[in-house]
């Protein structure tokens, strides 16, 4: 579907994720000729230059970074002659009048809003957006995360966006959504009948979700250090995966069919206590080690670094989700920085066989094993257990694999390109609501409450390994290992 005419105006368009990640999806756009002819960038910022000052930071910020399609001088040219730069003050209704100006009106034309700013600014952003006359009723808003850091400014921020925009208006970001597997998983989960029917307590032992990193937290301390895995990654990327595993079959891809289900998997999340959280979550902090066979300095030594920061740089726990598809299948969720490698990846271990027909003992068999890879590469394994070549029936592990760059040499698209088309096309599907919002924060809150009150610091692990020995034990209490514990060794 061709995407109508656009103005999309950036909030932050000078900042960190418009220079590394807005303005790089939307000229790999432009390249592939997804963009019409008229569409433009408004970059906002606080910055007093003029455009061509603006353009000349666009060129050394964001070019280099692009490495897919290459930047050729006309197609670069053509990009940042879409790009415009309005310099006003966010918080400051009196200094709109340059956006008023540089927007077009004809209401054909589809306008987006694109909050990359810190959250405590939404608010005033929409209101002076209204105040100035400009949050018609065609503009969507687009919200970055952080989106709150407890329930409480969750639901603040969904209340004040919800007095100037409707919720059909406003697109929740988690970037996780956008990436190619993730979306895989609904095509395989429902565009199969094979899964479907095993896709349940019945069949499933488990399901582990990771997401690791081998970056540390670079130089994001000031954000970072307030915030904490937990809040960083687990609330939102880990939880709305999990929410893809986990939800019923909607009804269609329409996104309140989609969302509606997701909703119900986080109200089904069996809550913690002061007593199950102790026994069922291990939280981390990295310290000096070694990365790829290079020195890296502990969390606690990064530049500005709180020398007794008590924010935790991993967290791992048993989650469970109590309904009748789920009651009693452990749900490990799992993520840190500065881990053994970076990959992002969701396992769903089956059951044993009941018995043996062969010569070896049940316990023989390694048990059927789905790993839907996210990053680095994109692909689906599955575990089966097959004969050895030759006499006699020995049977062994062996492995299905499907990976997508391989059968589908289509063009990747990166997931903030993908999310940036939906929001031009107005397609909500893959975005939160209000409610799932607020759904996900209810639940993580008495973790964070009780760690606040907590005197006691996250468990110290080495940089470059998988993070603190109580997380190997949290799992292995239920005589099962992470995924990496369980491969055999090369
Ligand atoms: C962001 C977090 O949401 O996701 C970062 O704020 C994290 O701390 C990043 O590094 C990971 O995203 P990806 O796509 O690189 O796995």
């Amino acid at each position: 579907m061709a995407l109508t005419d656009f103005d999309l105006v950036l909030f932050g368009g000078s900042g960190d994720l418009a220079m590394r990640k807005l303005l790089p999806a939307m000229y790999s756009r432009d390249v592939c000729g997804d963009l019409p002819a008229t569409a433009r960038i408004i970059c906002v910022g606080r910055q007093d230059c003029g455009q061509d000052e603006f353009i000349d930071i666009v060129n050394n910020t964001s070019k280099p970074l692009i490495k897919a399609p290459a930047v050729t001088p006309e197609a670069w040219a053509r990009f940042t002659a879409r790009i415009v730069y309005v310099s006003l003050n966010a918080t400051d209704a009196g200094t709109y009048a340059p956006l008023v100006e540089a927007l077009r009106t004809d209401g054909a034309i589809t306008r987006v809003y694109y909050l990359a700013t810190p959250p405590h600014l939404f608010a005033q952003i929409c209101d002076n957006l209204k105040e100035n006359g400009l949050a018609t009723k065609n503009s969507r808003v687009v919200l970055e995360k952080p989106l709150g850091r407890d329930l409480a400014s969750a639901k603040q921020i969904n209340a004040e966006v919800g007095q100037v925009f409707e919720e059909s208006q406003i697109y929740r970001i988690d970037h996780y959504l956008g990436k190619e597997t993730v979306q895989n998983l609904l095509a395989l989960r429902f565009g199969n009948i094979l899964f479907e029917p095993l896709w349940r307590r019945e069949w499933i032992s488990d399901v582990q979700i990771t997401i690791a990193e081998k970056l540390g937290v670079g130089n994001r301390i000031g954000y970072y250090d307030t915030s904490g895995a937990l809040r960083d990654m687990l609330q939102n990327h880990l939880l709305q995966l999990l929410c893809i595993v986990a939800m019923e079959p909607p009804t269609s891809i329409a996104p309140d069919a989609v969302r509606d289900e997701k909703l119900q998997v986080l109200r089904s999340l069996k809550k913690f206590t002061p007593a199950t959280l102790a026994q069922n979550i291990v939280r981390g902090q990295y310290r000096a080690g070694h990365v790829d066979g290079q020195a890296v300095p502990g969390y606690r030594d990064e530049p500005d670094a709180p020398e007794r920061s008590r924010t935790e740089t991993f967290v791992a726990m048993k989650a469970e989700i109590d309904t009748w598809r789920w009651a009693g299948v452990p749900f490990y969720l799992r993520t840190g920085k500065r881990m053994a490698d970076s990959l992002a990846e969701i396992v769903v271990r089956f059951k044993q066989i009941p018995h043996s027909i062969f010569n070896q003992p049940t316990n023989s068999f390694q048990p059927n094993c789905l790993v839907i890879r996210l990053q680095p590469d994109e692909g689906l394994r599955m575990n089966l257990m097959a004969k050895t070549p030759g006499e006699g029936m020995r049977l062994k592990p062996a492995e299905l694999e499907l990976d997508f760059r391989e059968t589908f040499k289509s063009p990747r698209m990166d997931a903030y390109e993908r999310l940036l088309l939906d929001v031009l096309r107005g397609q909500l599907t893959l975005f939160m609501r209000g409610d799932e919002l607020e759904a996900a924060w209810e639940w993580v809150e008495p973790i964070l409450k009780h760690w606040e009150q907590d005197e006691s610091l996250p468990t110290p692990y080495a940089s470059g390994t998988w993070g603190p020995a109580a997380a190997s034990a949290l799992i292995g209490r239920d005589g099962l290992q992470w995924r990496e514990e369980a491969l055999p060794e090369d």
